[in-house]
């Protein structure tokens, strides 16, 4: 599987994006950067990181015709790709914050954005954004932020790791075609984020109310239970979870 190796560039996201209109690129192949001038984050925000530092890159998921996946399951075998991944490196209480925030304990060290190709109706492909925080030890202005190194104490390899999560989401998406979306759905679940406790979200007019998250739905909404038992789904755009 291929690896393109960038110096810098402004957004590996945006690379990727280009290089598939002019190239017929292999499923699964990667751009990393060691800089980006204009890493993007979710919902419009930065992404800013040391560079040399830390992994940032964009991996291809090629959408086969006669394939239909909803957005979410992508999220969600990304998500676990990542998670696998960090599994192996004795990280404490590693979580995933719904929709694809990757946690240890109340720490982010990774971010997801996935931005989704299509023609018309049809998701032609997916293009992965990373961001995965591995040797960077200062964050300033960014308290519920760390990295690997911070974490555990070690220094990891950027190769080493971004092979193993290309193979490692490959593997994700052959167990998906076996096992269907909804187990990979309940393996999502067992790793969210503060699943089961009680928890503080926040609405767009800035009301405080609390509730137990039980899961996703099947387009992805998270899954909350309210005061007297109620249930509601809610979308990225209506809540936040204070942590
Ligand atoms: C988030 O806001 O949590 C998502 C961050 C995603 C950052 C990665 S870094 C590689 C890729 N290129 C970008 O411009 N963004 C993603």
């Amino acid at each position: 599987m291929q690896i393109i190796k960038l110096n810098a560039t402004d957004s590996t996201n945006l690379y990727l994006k280009d290089l598939m209109n002019s190239n017929s690129l292999e499923d699964y192949t990667i751009v990393v950067a060691e800089k980006q001038t204009l890493g993007r984050g979710q919902m419009g925000t930065k992404w800013e990181s040391k560079p040399f530092k830390n992994l940032t890159f964009s991996i291809l998921k090629q959408i086969d015709s006669g394939e239909v996946i909803h957005p979410f399951v992508l999220n969600i075998c990304v998500s676990l790709a990542v998670y696998t991944v960090l599994s192996r490196l004795q990280l404490p209480d590693l979580k995933v914050k719904w929709p694809n925030d990757i946690l240890s304990g109340n720490f982010k060290i990774c971010g997801i954005l996935i931005e989704n190709i299509f023609s018309g109706n049809r998701m032609l492909a997916s293009v992965i954004g990373i961001g995965l925080n591995v040797n960077q030890t200062t964050f300033n202005g960014l308290p519920n932020v760390s990295s690997l190194k911070s974490l555990t104490g070690k220094t990891f390899n950027l190769d080493q790791l971004l092979v193993e999560f290309q193979s490692v989401l490959k593997k994700i998406f052959l167990e998906l075609d076996v096992k269907g979306a909804f187990e990979m759905q309940k393996k999502y679940e067992n790793v969210l984020f503060r699943k089961n406790k009680p928890s503080t979200f926040k609405d767009n007019d800035g009301n405080l109310f609390m509730g137990f998250i039980k899961g996703v739905s099947n387009k992805g909404l998270l899954v909350v239970t309210l005061e007297d038992d109620i249930i509601k789904e809610f979308d990225l755009k209506e809540i936040s979870l204070l942590y």
